[in-house]
């Protein structure tokens, strides 16, 4: 037990970060010959190049462990030192249980409370809310939040509207009141459920369950309303950043980078412009990965970490959207 018995409320920090990508590349290449669609379009309207794909016998919880070890490492903790595991995805390894626990098991962490979260691409964020929660009560010490995703499964492969966009993988992050990191400030999490529609998969829940009916139909498949949704997320990711800067009293001119649920890079470059931030200090990675949902986030902001060296007093963003409609967005400083 890690429980703290003061009631002070204690800081909680990003003390280490992991990510994971499953080894097979699918290039823009390679989707010319699959569907209707160009290298050239595919980069000019997205900005990704390639995407990584999870192989048959690599669910969710195997690519959230993998990525969970390497943060338990970056943190200098094991997996016995956590206290709670919060997953983030919407295509985890079965409908029931959650995925969590399968990543419980695969760490070898008995007893210690696990659960999934569904919110999409903005799971990170969310997970991150969550954990704070339970550091700064002093309830738990360490906590491991993941955001991962194998949509290559939900992906209609000959739909070029979406199967050019998607990739698998995760990131993981450890966050914690002891040990050396960012600190976790001000969040602003949101969601509006009249957009359910913008992207969805229609069949497969228990509202339209699958029988010998529908068992081929194209709805088990991700369906996404793109330019209703690239409008929404331009709107929603400026909105949800200002609230966050707003909570916390600062200027936008004073965030160092803004890293982002990588999802477009046309996207991410309006919300930068409509802040008037510059667009050279919003990081991206699409390029490599696509969109990977739940892990763009974690993998972008474990990137992030690896390659550069904040200064003491660095504030960053990280904000995401994603199916619900869902966003959030929180401020971190060292
Ligand atoms: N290759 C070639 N042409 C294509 C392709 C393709 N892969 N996909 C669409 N087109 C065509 C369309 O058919 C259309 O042709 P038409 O004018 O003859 O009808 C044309 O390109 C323009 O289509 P638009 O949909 O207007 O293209 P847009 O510039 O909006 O780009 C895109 C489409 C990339 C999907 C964009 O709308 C977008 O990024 N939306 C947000 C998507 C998103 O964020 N999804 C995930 C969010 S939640 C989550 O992360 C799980």
């Amino acid at each position: 037990m890690n429980k703290k018995s003061d009631q002070a409320l204690h800081e909680a920090r990003i003390i280490g970060t992991g990510s994971y990508v499953p080894e097979k590349i699918l290039t823009n290449y390679d989707l010319e010959k699959m569907v209707d669609t160009s290298d050239e379009w595919i980069t000019t309207r997205t900005g990704i190049k390639e995407r990584h794909i999870a192989a048959d016998d690599e669910a969710v919880s195997h690519m959230s462990a993998k990525a969970a070890e390497r943060a338990l490492d970056a943190a200098g903790i094991t997996a016995k030192d956590l206290d709670m595991i919060i997953i983030g995805t919407f295509t985890g390894d079965l409908p029931l249980p959650s995925t969590a626990c399968f990543v419980q098991h695969h760490l070898g962490v008995p007893h210690i409370p696990a659960f999934d979260i569904a919110v999409a691409c903005t799971a990170f964020v969310y997970g991150l809310a969550i954990a704070k929660q339970f550091i700064a009560t002093g309830m738990y010490r360490n906590i491991l939040v993941v955001g991962s995703d194998k949509l290559t499964v939900f992906t209609d492969w000959t739909d070029r509207n979406t199967c050019v966009l998607f990739g698998d993988g995760a990131g993981a992050a450890i966050v914690s009141s002891e040990g050396e990191g960012p600190v976790l400030r001000s969040f602003d999490l949101g969601a509006e459920g009249e957009l359910t529609q913008l992207i969805h998969i229609p069949i497969g829940g228990s509202l339209t369950p699958f029988d010998e009916n529908n068992a081929n139909d194209k709805g088990k498949y991700i369906k996404m309303a793109g330019r209703e949704l690239f409008k929404a997320a331009v709107q929603k990711m400026e909105e949800t950043v200002r609230n966050t800067l707003e909570q916390e009293n600062v200027d936008i001119s004073e965030v160092k980078y803004i890293i982002p649920h990588q999802a477009n890079a046309r996207i991410l470059h309006a919300v930068a412009k409509n802040l008037g931030f510059d667009t050279e200090k919003v990081y991206l990675n699409l390029e490599k990965y696509g969109n990977t949902s739940a892990a763009a986030t974690p993998i972008c902001f474990d990137e992030f970490m690896r390659n550069n060296t904040p200064s003491f007093g660095d504030k960053v963003i990280i904000v995401a959207f994603g199916g619900g409609f869902t966003y959030g967005s929180c401020l971190i400083q060292w």
